[in-house]
Parts: structure tokens; C-alpha cells; sequence
């Protein structure tokens, strides 16, 4: 057998995609509570009032950058469709989907906390409804023997912090942070085991996801300085509260490919793979890399840094590197190659890959690629947190979905990922199926681009009544986990 006996098979969600609740149970508003519905090629959009009270709304990108205005406040506008306010109900839906999660044999469920449920304005008052909800949830998962992986920070903060603070650009978030992690690792401590401390940190950029309001390379990197501070120090305070606790990274991680074998282009594919690299090299090796300081000095950025942090970055290093994986890049030096779209940038297309409906690139060897990649760098154990087929579903007149694409889709991953453990030995602990029970997309803030191997009756135009119905992937994903990934044909 080629995977682990208790490799860790299950699914993934964050909480402004899947969990709803917006204003109930004592929440405070998060940023993407002022995030509309989007679609393909039609950006999501921040809503806004600005010091003198005047309403506005800025477009979010696909890399979910756009500067928002200095001074103003997110701000929910009347007759406006904001997806995460139900998302796909979870708040409402928790039993039932954790017991199709059962169903399925998942040996594990990774999900984010809301910040603003446990903390309302994400400083430091604690909502004890906030609590108890997720104590409800981790103790169903647990009945069923499924390892709850939590997100600490999922795409999104606090609005107040946002508002008052510009986000992650004041260093007083660090602390707030801290207040809030240090009380969900005390409440949880004998519920949850594995932890992660920021969803792809590597892409966070936009007012939504930092609460940034003029996200210029100075202030960005700054953000993140902050942020690898608070990660840091949200370690090294996970360890003392229960040692036994296993605190990763998450980094979004697409390889790049040289569009030819011109050394300029390999060059430019280094620079880009180093995108996601300078964040893996700062929370698994523990320091900022050289070529990245060159890349400061060359800009002129000056990250302002306090007496300890580098240490403090040195010495909490991350237990594992959690990863999402969709679709691989290509980097050319040449102007006019075709480009094509991707997650969360605009990338070269590969005239040898076809792509998905939203221009996404399908490249399973990728992903084997992509783990002896991270492997051969950093020698840790390595978790693939997110990968999945975003697709449009039909359901047929019979009622069934017959979501064969998907299939074939988490198939040849999970086929990729079996010869990098058996023929290459990189160490993998666990593979999840990116939103799992259908969610809102982060990108395009749709329901029509669904991930699930459970459909979730939720439409663009705000209607569904939130039923779920299992789709044809939902009992060959039984049997991938039934038969700890040998059986991929069976269904
Ligand atoms: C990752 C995010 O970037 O990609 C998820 O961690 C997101 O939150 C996923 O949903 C897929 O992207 P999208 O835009 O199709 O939802």
C-alpha cells in the first residue's frame, strides 16, 4: 500500500464560503460580508462608505487586489447580493453535512474559524455563542471519528480591524491576533489536534483578505511582515498550550513551467516559483531568503521590524506545509504569449494542457511535480489542503448529478499524488477535496462554479433552500477512502 495507514482523506471549506450566519449567534461583520457576487470575468466588488458618507464600491480582481479608498468603511448596501452572508448555510446545515462527511469515510475535515464570531470587532471581547458553535461542531466530528483541521485565518479579518486599524498594517494586530488564537487553542484543546495558521498566505493582498487599504508593495510587504510575526508567535504559543499540537503553513502553490528551454525564460520561472517560495523559505526554513531582501533593496521597501522578530521567526518554525494545489503556470519573457486565467493571477497558457471552464489549467503530473518540489526544499512533512475541479452541475431529470468531469479530475490527482509517495517517497499526511459540500467561489463569488461531491441547492440569484444532494463523485470518493487511495475506478 502506498499511502500512510492513517493518511488523513477528507474534504475542505472555509468559513466565508460554506458557513453563513453573518449577524447571528453574537458575530461581528468580517470583511467579505461586504464582498459581492461576481462571475466569470465579471469581478466580485468591495461596498464602501467613505468619511464624508459617500457609497462606493471598488472591483476586486481576480488576485482580489483593488485599493480601497483610505478612511473609508466596508458598508452593506441595500438590495445587494453579498455571498457570504448565507454562503451554503453550514451554520444551519452542520449535522447533516458532517454526517454525509461521515458517510464518506472522511478521515478528517479541514475548516476556518469565522475571527469575528469568536472575537466580534476582533479585539478583546469573546463571544461565547461563538465558541460553543464550534465546540458543537468539533465534538459531532469527532463522534464520527474525524480529525477536525482547522484554518485560523481563512481570506478574511475582523471589518473593525480593517476599518480602524488598516488591517495587518498596524503591528497592534499581532497582538489581537494572538488574543484570539490563544483562545481558540485553550477552548480546543483536546478537540483539535492539527492547525494552520493562514490560508495561502502567499496570495493575500486585497482589502478583503488583510483589511489593507492601499495595498502598495510597501505597505503589502509590511502586512506580511506582521503576519509572519503573528504565525510565528501563534506556533510557539500552540506548542506551550499542547505540545502535542501539529501547526503548519499554508501556501497556494502552482508550479511554473519555462515556456522554452531560452534561459530567460527559465530565469523567469524561478523568479515566479520564488512567488510562493520567499513564504515557504520564512515559516519552514526560518528566515527571510536573500533574493528577497535583494528584491527589497531594488524597490526600495523597508519593512520595519522590532528587536526580536527575527528570532522569534527563526526559532517557530512550522510542523508541516499545508498546500493547495489546482493547475500549474507557465513564465515566458515573451510579451504577446497567450495568456489565460488562473488562481488568483493571470497566467501563461500551456499549449500542452487544455483547461477547465474558467480557463483554470489541469496539469495532474503537476501536483507529482509540485511535491518533489516542496519535498526536495524543505524535507517536511507536507499536507494537500485544497484541490478540486471547479465545474458547472446538472441535475439531471432523474435527480442525479453526474459530475464524471470531477471524477476524472480527482482522479488523476490523486493518481499523481500516489506516485510521488510510492515512486519518488516524498512524506504526505493527507489529501482534501477543495470545498467538498458545494460552496460560494472565493474568486468569482459564485455558486455556479461548484467544487462538491455534495451539491448544495444554492443559486447566483440568491434562491435554493440549501438541500444537498449526493453527486456521483460523493460514493467514488467512498471508495478512494474505503480503499486508502488504491480503488480509483470503482463507482
Ligand atoms: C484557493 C482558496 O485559492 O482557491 C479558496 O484557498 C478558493 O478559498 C479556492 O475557493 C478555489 O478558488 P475559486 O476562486 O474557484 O473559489
Amino acid at each position: 500500500m502506498s499511502f500512510k495507514e492513517d493518511f488523513l482523506w477528507g474534504g475542505a471549506t472555509a468559513a466565508n464560503q460554506h458557513e453563513g450566519g453573518y449577524n447571528k449567534g453574537g458575530r461581528g461583520l468580517s470583511t467579505f460580508d461586504v464582498v459581492t457576487g461576481g462571475g466569470y470575468k465579471v469581478p466580485r466588488k468591495v461596498t464602501f462608505k467613505t468619511a464624508n458618507g459617500k457609497i462606493g464600491a471598488v472591483p476586486v480582481d481576480s488576485t482580489m487586489t483593488g485599493p480601497v479608498p483610505e478612511n473609508s468603511t466596508g458598508y452593506i448596501k441595500e438590495n445587494t447580493y453579498y455571498p457570504s452572508h448565507e454562503a451554503t448555510d453550514f451554520y444551519h446545515h452542520w449535522k447533516e453535512d458532517i454526517a454525509l462527511m461521515a458517510k464518506m469515510g472522511f478521515k478528517c475535515f479541514r475548516m476556518s474559524i469565522s475571527w469575528s464570531r469568536i472575537c466580534p470587532n476582533g479585539m478583546y471581547e469573546i463571544n461565547e455563542e461563538g465558541l460553543k458553535f464550534y465546540d458543537l461542531i468539533f465534538d459531532e466530528l469527532l463522534k464520527f471519528g474525524i480529525e477536525p483541521v482547522v484554518t485560523i485565518n481563512h481570506f478574511e479579518m475582523p471589518m473593525y480591524l480593517a476599518d480602524h486599524y488598516d488591517g495587518w498594517l498596524s503591528r497592534e494586530v499581532i497582538d489581537f491576533f494572538l488574543f484570539y488564537t490563544k483562545t481558540i487553542f485553550e477552548r480546543y484543546k483536546n478537540k483539535v489536534k492539527y492547525w494552520m495558521t493562514f490560508n495561502e498566505i502567499n496570495v493575500l493582498s486585497g482589502w478583503c483578505q488583510i483589511g489593507v487599504h492601499n495595498n502598495n508593495p510597501q505597505n503589502l510587504y509590511q502586512a506580511h511582515h506582521h503576519i509572519f510575526v503573528a504565525s510565528a508567535k501563534a506556533v510557539k504559543l500552540g506548542h506551550q498550550i499542547n505540545p502535542n499540537f501539529k501547526i503548519g503553513m499554508m501556501v497556494s502553490y502552482t508550479p511554473s513551467y519555462p515556456m522554452t528551454c531560452k534561459p530567460e525564460d527559465v530565469m523567469e520561472a524561478i523568479k515566479f516559483n520564488r512567488q510562493k517560495e520567499f513564504y515557504m523559505d520564512v515559516q519552514v526554513r526560518g528566515y527571510y531568503p536573500e533574493y528577497q531582501l535583494k528584491k527589497f533593496e531594488r524597490e526600495n521597501i523597508h519593512i520595519k521590524m522590532e528587536k526580536d522578530d527575527l528570532k522569534i521567526i527563526e526559532n517557530e518554525t512550522v510542523d508541516y506545509i499545508g498546500f493547495s494545489y489546482y493547475m500549474s503556470t507557465v513564465s515566458s519573457t515573451d510579451p504577446n504569449a497567450k495568456k489565460t486565467e488562473g488562481n488568483q493571477f493571470i497566467a501563461y497558457k500551456n499549449p500542452y494542457l487544455k483547461t477547465s471552464n474558467w480557463g483554470w489549467t489541469v496539469d495532474p503530473l503537476g501536483l507529482r511535480i509540485a511535491l518533489n518540489q516542496i519535498y526536495d526544499r524543505y524535507h517536511k512533512p507536507m499536507f494537500i489542503v485544497e484541490n478540486g475541479l471547479g465545474a458547472k452541475d446538472v441535475i439531471e431529470k432523474d435527480g442525479t448529478i453526474n459530475d464524471d468531469y470531477r471524477i476524472e479530475y480527482l482522479k488523476n490527482h490523486i493518481k499523481a499524488m500516489k506516485d510521488a509517495v510510492e515512486l519518488d517517497g516524498v512524506d504526505l499526511i493527507g489529501y482534501t477535496v477543495w470545498g467538498c459540500i458545494d460552496i460560494v467561489s472565493a474568486g468569482t463569488g459564485e455558486m455556479k462554479k461548484r467544487y462538491g461531491l455534495v451539491y448544495v441547492n444554492k443559486h447566483d440569484d440568491g434562491s435554493g433552500d440549501f438541500s444537498r444532494i449526493k453527486k456521483k463523485s460523493f460514493n467514488w470518493y467512498k471508495n478512494v477512502i474505503q480503499s486508502n487511495g488504491e480503488s480509483l475506478d470503482n463507482y
